[in-house]
């Protein structure tokens, strides 16, 4: 017996599921969904079958071709681990197929359930999911490791008038409830009570489990362009500055296709959640999940919607095998990220994001400086919770990797390795070895120039890594630099800076400054009431750091107006970091009234920053 991946309780002397049919019947009365999940082995199996499980309720397991139950146990009863929650182990004999018949609880971490009063249209409520890295399992049971790709389809019941999205295409239009076809997930009474609908969805391409993904609730839509429609709830004046904001999408794919091969995965939606959304954007395939903060107005959001559309070929076209590997995922997407950006908006944007992204890996050697484990590219995570050291390292340091190699092999000779890297093993879920091997039989020679087990294995920085000079870089840093002499940026040195310069500039301050130059800063040019939550952030994180209690009152709103963990976590850190008591308690009495807004994953995060600091 051997675990495939350190997050699953998935065995590697088992088969992998290849399909699973979903039926899901949602009460938003009692925060929960009632389901079945009918899995599919590529062959008849004999023998144990464990799958994963978190927070569900698990009330039987039948056999769907002679409805006879299959015998199932938890082994680990009655303590699940609080990271993997609790193996279910089915007894087949002779048997390819098992429908597991569930319910998840309201604790799932996979979903949060919005009241109306927490969405936009104040109207009705909201349902969403996010799986990565670990949550599927507390959906659906399923071997919920990235080694593991499956197709599926899925059949969701839904009170009227909510509307379902997934990130899958749809198989039919909506229609009323047929008596049946519930199978066991539920008693027919409910499934086609009055003013319920149902939609069906199908995905064809095999995806890991942390991409599943859908949400339900007052949703409407706008064309953006040729494959790309914007799905929101919140109403009209939100999906115009939505359909603005993301007007370059269909250029942005063709870029991509252009660098990295077709676009597989026919359409490519997007879907604007509401403010508790804890990610920035979520790669969900053929329907990216964003955060409301891109919509700044300014076509700004494209960075992030050029990452995730990035995904398309690096992560969800080649996947990690286990969330060790993440970097392949995130590294190779920061790579193709700005790529994309500078193709659609110029190499100075590029850079300037690569300047960013240089300072957050800096910022995040000083994080683990006791745990300098995490700052490796391939990190040891036996027993770790992915939410818990989620980092900019695998994203940053795996940039840094690649463009260490594209700047030894020249670019022309980087692109034309990077084509073939996706065509060969796309569809896959890959290792770093695997990706070393590849590197080195199409590279040859590759081994002797840069030292690949340091930036694999090694700790920190590697001394070949490079701060990405350019000329808007260097001037914003050499401006942050004279305001540690007491110099504030003249007006006509930021006349044109976008967010994104603001973000360099802040974050290349000293992380505690005098409270008088935090003033003057604001005073004169109001970053603590920016528009752009990146902006606004940094500022108030140096704020609080700088101990100017004038800012408790802009950072209780803003932890009370947005979900975003990249927000959470700086301003709630920076709250509890230092020695001022009313601070800290400031910060538990703000998470004690926000926290049933925040998504459980956030809520995890959160707690887990307050605990440090006690
Ligand atoms: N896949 C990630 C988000 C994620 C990572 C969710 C790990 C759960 C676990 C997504 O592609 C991402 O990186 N989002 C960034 C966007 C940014 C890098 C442009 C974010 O949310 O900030
Ligand atoms: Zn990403």
């Amino acid at each position: 017996m051997a675990r495939l991946d350190p997050h699953s309780y998935t065995e590697s002397s088992q088969p992998l599921a290849k399909h699973v049919a979903l039926t899901l019947y949602f009460d938003f009365a009692a925060r929960t969904i009632h389901g079945s999940a009918l899995l599919t082995l590529p062959a008849a199996h004999t023998g144990p079958l464990l799958l994963d499980t978190r927070s569900l309720l698990i009330h039987s397991v039948l056999d769907p071709h002679t409805t006879g139950p299959i015998p199932f146990s938890f082994p680990s009863d009655p303590t699940p681990d609080p990271v993997l929650g609790q193996p279910l182990c089915l007894s087949l004999s002779a048997q390819s197929a098992a429908l597991v018949v569930f319910s998840t609880s309201p604790s799932s971490s996979a979903l949060q359930w919005l009241s109306p009063a927490q969405t936009a249209s104040k109207a009705q409520p909201f349902v969403y999911t996010q799986c990565q890295s670990i949550h599927a399992r507390s959906l659906f049971p399923c071997q919920d490791t990235p080694a593991a790709r499956l197709v599926f389809s899925a059949r969701l019941n839904l009170p009227h008038p909510l509307t379902a999205v997934m990130a899958a295409a749809r198989a039919a239009a909506p229609r009323d409830p047929v008596p049946g076809e519930a199978g066991s997930a539920c008693p027919d009474a409910l499934w086609c009570a009055a003013g319920r609908s149902v939609e069906e969805f199908i995905m064809d391409r095999p995806i890991p489990p942390y991409l599943f993904a859908f949400a339900a609730g007052d949703i409407a839509a706008r064309d953006v362009g040729l494959r790309t429609r914007v799905h929101a709830e919140g109403g009209a004046a939100l999906l115009d500055a939505a359909a603005r904001e993301f007007a370059g999408a269909e250029e942005m794919i063709r870029a991509g296709e252009a660098l990295f091969g077709p676009y597989e995965w026919g359409r490519f939606d997007l879907l604007v959640l509401p403010p508790s959304f804890p990610y920035g954007g979520m790669e969900n395939p053929m329907m990216v999940f964003l955060t409301p903060t891109v919509i700044k107005g300014d076509a700004s959001g494209a960075q992030v919607v050029a990452h995730e559309l990035a995904h398309s070929w690096t992560g969800n076209l080649i996947t990690n095998k286990t969330n060790e590997h993440f970097w392949l995922n995130e590294g190779f997407t920061t790579y193709a990220e700005r790529r994309i950006v500078e193709v659609v908006q110029g190499e100075e944007m590029a850079a300037l994001n690569m300047g960013i992204g240089w300072r957050g890996l800096n910022d995040e050697m000083d994080r683990f400086k006791d745990n300098m484990e995490f700052t490796k590219l391939k990190p040891n995570l036996e027993g770790i919770d992915p939410d818990e050291i989620y980092s900019q390292v695998p994203y940053e340091k795996g940039f840094q990797f690649l463009w260490r190699i594209e700047r030894q092999v020249g670019r022309p000779t980087f692109d034309v390795f990077l084509k073939k890297y996706i065509a060969k093993f796309k569809f896959q879920s890959i290792d770093t070895e695997t990706f070393l091997e590849f590197l080195k039989a199409n590279l040859p020679g590759i081994e002797n120039q840069i030292d690949l087990k340091q930036w694999v294995e090694g700790t920190g920085i590697p001394p070949d890594a490079m701060e990405p000079l350019s000329s808007i870089y260097s001037k914003i840093v050499s401006l942050s630099n004279e305001f540690k002499l007491g110099n504030i940026p003249k007006k006509q040195e930021v006349a044109n800076w976008s967010g994104q310069e603001w973000e360099l500039y802040i974050e290349n301050l000293p992380k505690s400054v005098e409270p008088s130059q935090i003033a003057a800063l604001d005073a004169h040019y109001r970053l603590s009431e920016s528009r752009d939550y990146e902006v606004k952030v940094a500022f108030l994180q140096l704020a609080i750091s700088s101990g100017c209690k004038e800012y408790f009152g802009e950072v209780e709103r803003t932890l009370k107006q947005v979900g975003r963990m990249k927000y959470l976590r700086p301003l709630y850190t920076a709250l509890v970091q230092g020695n001022a008591e009313e601070a800290k308690l400031s910060a538990r009495r703000i998470f004690a009234e926000a926290r049933d807004t925040y998504h459980p994953i956030a809520q995890g995060v959160v707690e887990s920053i307050l605990a440090k600091h006690s």
